[in-house]
């Protein structure tokens, strides 16, 4: 989980977004200290952890923002995405709305971040396998349609959470 002393080639900012509960902060708290919370709060503004990886000899500090879904907690738009060269678009494959949610929050995505940002749309908690209620190939034909990288992930089960964040990492390399 990252040598504090090493150099740092490069510092990415990733950011997370989609509707409040999908599993956005599990899935960093997975990633940055590999914890995972089932009484996690719902997230009040921004916060913000960093990992540092080794990516093709380099040592690249991963910076991934974390913002409240619900509205009322959200913060500046345009400071969020301000300097993202990455974006994690998160759903919860057991509740429906919030992979319907998704078309909205890749336009305030569009509108506000870089154009050359790499996108990933992920359908989390792919753990409740008896709860699901979007299909994988239909997030895989959308993903396909509007040119961004999928994957299901597991915060819970720590599934695909490390392969989501260097998909997008290696992409941005
Ligand atoms: P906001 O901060 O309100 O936008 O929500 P969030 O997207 O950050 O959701 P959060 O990470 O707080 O998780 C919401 C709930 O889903 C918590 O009870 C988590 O424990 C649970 N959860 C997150 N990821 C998973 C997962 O992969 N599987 C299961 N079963 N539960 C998960
Ligand atoms: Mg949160």
């Amino acid at each position: 989980y990252g040598d504090p002393s090493q150099k740092i080639d490069y510092v990415f900012k990733v950011v997370l977004i989609g509707d409040s509960a999908v599993g956005k902060s599990q899935i960093l708290a997975r990633f940055a200290r590999n914890e995972f919370s089932l009484d996690s709060k719902a997230t009040i503004g921004v916060e913000f952890q960093t990992r540092t990886l080794v990516i093709q000899h380099k040592s690249v500090k991963a910076q991934i923002w974390d913002t409240a879904g619900q509205e009322r907690y959200r913060a500046v738009t345009s400071a969020y995405y301000r300097g993202a060269v990455g974006a994690m678009l998160v759903y919860d494959v057991t509740k429906r709305q919030t992979f319907d949610h998704i078309p909205r929050w890749l336009e305030e995505l569009r509108g506000h971040a870089d154009k050359n940002i790499v996108i990933i749309l992920i359908g989390n908690k792919s753990d409740l396998e008896n709860q699901r209620a979007v299909q994988t190939d239909d997030a895989k034909e959308f993903a396909q349609k509007e040119g961004l990288f999928f994957l299901e992930t597991s915060a819970l089960e720590s599934s695909n959470v490390e392969t989501a964040f260097l998909t997008v990492l290696t992409e941005i390399f």
